[in-house]
């Protein structure tokens, strides 16, 4: 679900970036890596993840799950929603 660099402001003359493509059905979920290549900036990726989602469920109106419970995945091991889509009024300042 993240792109790493996303954020990252590029020149001015390109415009915002939009939302994530959908992940073709099939590719693993994204992830930090394995082994020797493990991506050394997963603490400060899950540390910013926190406080994004923590003011972004703060900032939501009246958040509601679409599907309750969500759809789960078949999978003993990588466990978790497939999605989780939240419906709401509107965006609190
Ligand atoms: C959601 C955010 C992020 C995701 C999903 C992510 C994902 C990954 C993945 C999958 C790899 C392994 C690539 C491979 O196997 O060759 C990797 C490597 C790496 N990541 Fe990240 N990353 C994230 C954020 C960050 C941040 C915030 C930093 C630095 C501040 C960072 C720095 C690095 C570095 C330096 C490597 C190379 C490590 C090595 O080759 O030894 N990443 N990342």
């Amino acid at each position: 679900m993240a792109r790493p660099g996303l954020g990252e402001p590029g020149p001015p003359s390109l415009p915002p970036a939009g939302p994530l493509p959908p992940r073709p059905p099939g590719q693993p979920a994204l992830g930090f890596g394995s082994g020797i290549h493990n991506c050394i900036g997963s603490p400060l990726a899950r540390l910013e993840a926190q406080a994004a989602l923590t003011e972004l469920v703060r900032r939501l109106d009246n958040p509601r799950l679409v599907e309750d419970p969500p759809p789960y995945r078949r999978n003993a091991v990588l466990r978790g929603p497939r999605h989780l889509a939240v419906a709401y009024d509107g965006l609190k300042r």
